[in-house]
């Protein structure tokens, strides 16, 4: 483990300079620059998971990838083992800040992460599922990370992380093997903040989802967005739309009236190739209720509209797709081409763009149909939106998974901005190809 040394003689000022600049520093000795998540797809769920160590002797723990969610939370009711683990008291400031306020004081078998008295208590929230039950809320030893695509580690270590205890039913419906939810988003001790507040980063991350059999990644800390061959996405090459807060908005079943803790952008129109498509603009604000407007989530694998957005989105795509030979709907997507008829481009099948107007024309997000289209059965390309009924809630339009695919995504919390690069190969790399360290 490196450590400073102590300033014996005039020399060691040379030293420590030498230390500080030195771009091999080692991760446990100082401050990482960065920490990251590597992120895989998982076929049969089509989530998107992770895996971090956790515990005291460290284990591997897999876990899914969430937007939203307020803390990690892991299974502590089936083989969580270690020696490291805390509880976090009831009524002490991080209890205090976690906005739950529960305690949990009566557990009456031997202590365990599960069973604990006096302490905080709050609610792990499956948002694949959207099942929520109570658990303790305790810290322990947590390690990620700080190099991508060299040699594994060095790691970078959180010694008191804090997340919530879920129960093992509560994992039921995550990818095979995963025993929890890695929760990105705005909460005081969701990871960006968390890990911000130990390492000294800027609160902020990149997402880079990949699509499946490739590698993504997540990315916390202040490292340059570099990926091979030397193409380097850091702010200038990304558009910047802001990122919206909800003052009004739950953030899950059991925080009503807090601040909403998910990524909301300003989505104030769609265009199908180059056109604008008529849309009722009421349901892409967000009202006084705190509902409409555009959600991101990577719980949902595929891009959910309110129905009349949808089918209008639906009817612009297919008048300007006329000469596709079309097929029977797959569901759950209604609007599907033979595949055989549908050209390939670099930016996968040559389809129409859809635009997504954040703001200004400027910041459009635009789509290609390697992130519009899915193969689905039979040799059937499809329009890969979903029809989430009339009374979408509590967003109007949620951006899925599939969308994100092979964009750098920058979530800034203290510029409150979403930087987005639009699809990685046309800018001849993907997110297979980020490199740290
Ligand atoms: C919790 O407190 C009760 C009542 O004092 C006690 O019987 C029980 O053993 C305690 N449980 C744990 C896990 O310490
Ligand atoms: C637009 O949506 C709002 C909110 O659902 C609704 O009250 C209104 O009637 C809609 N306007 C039109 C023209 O459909």
């Amino acid at each position: 483990m490196a450590r400073f040394p102590p300033p014996l003689a005039s020399g060691a000022l040379l030293l420590l300079l030498f230390v500080l600049v030195s771009p091999c520093r080692s991760a446990a000795g100082g401050r990482p620059r960065a920490v990251v998540l590597p992120v895989s797809k998982d076929d049969a769920t089509q989530q998107y998971v992770t895996v971090f160590r956790q515990r005291t002797p460290q284990v591997p723990v897999k876990a899914v990838l969430d937007l939203a969610g307020a803390t990690l939370w892991v299974d502590c009711d089936t083989g969580y083992v270690s020696s490291s683990y805390a509880r976090v008291p009831c009524g002490s400031k991080p209890c205090r800040l976690t906005k739950t306020g529960g305690c949990f004081n009566s557990c009456f078998g031997a202590p365990s992460p599960a069973c604990l008295n006096g302490t905080c208590s709050g609610f792990p929230d499956n948002t694949v599922t959207r099942v929520t039950a109570g658990g303790n809320i305790i810290t322990d030893v947590l390690s990620l990370p700080t190099t991508f695509r060299t040699a594994p580690g060095p790691f970078a270590t959180v010694p008191e992380f804090l997340f919530t205890c879920g129960h093992t039913f509560l994992t039921e419906g995550l990818a095979n093997g995963a025993t929890g939810m890695v929760s990105l988003s705005r909460a005081r001790f969701a990871f960006p903040t968390q890990l911000a507040r130990t390492f000294g980063f800027s609160r902020r991350f990149a997402l880079c989802l990949p699509p499946a059999s490739a590698a993504g990644v997540v990315v916390f800390g202040d490292a340059p967005y570099v990926f091979q061959p030397g193409v380097d996405l850091s702010k200038s090459s990304l558009i910047y739309t802001p990122l919206l807060v909800n003052a009004v908005r739950t953030a899950g079943k059991y925080t009503t009236g807090e601040t909403s803790i998910e990524y909301l952008i300003g989505l104030t129109g769609i265009k199908v190739n180059g056109r604008d498509v008529p849309l009722n603009a009421t349901l892409l604000a967000i009202d006084k209720n705190g509902v409409g407007g555009t959600t991101l989530s990577t719980a949902s694998p595929y891009t959910v509209l309110e129905t009349s957005i949808y089918k209008a989105v639906i009817d612009a795509f297919a008048a300007e797709t006329a000469t596709i030979p079309r097929v029977p709907a797959v569901a759950p997507f209604e609007l599907c081409y033979d595949g055989r008829k549908v050209g390939s481009t670099r930016a996968g099948p040559a389809v129409p763009t859809i635009e997504l107007v954040l703001q200004s024309e400027a910041a459009s997000w635009v789509v290609f149909g390697a992130n519009s289209m899915v193969p689905a059965k039979g040799g059937a390309l499809c329009l890969c939106v979903v029809d989430g009924g009339p009374a979408l809630y509590p967003s109007s339009v949620v951006i899925g998974g599939h969308m994100m695919e092979d964009n750098l995504l920058e979530f800034d919390l203290e510029g409150s901005r979403l930087g987005f690069s639009s699809y990685l190969p046309l800018r001849q790399t993907t997110c297979n190809n980020f490199r740290l360290g």
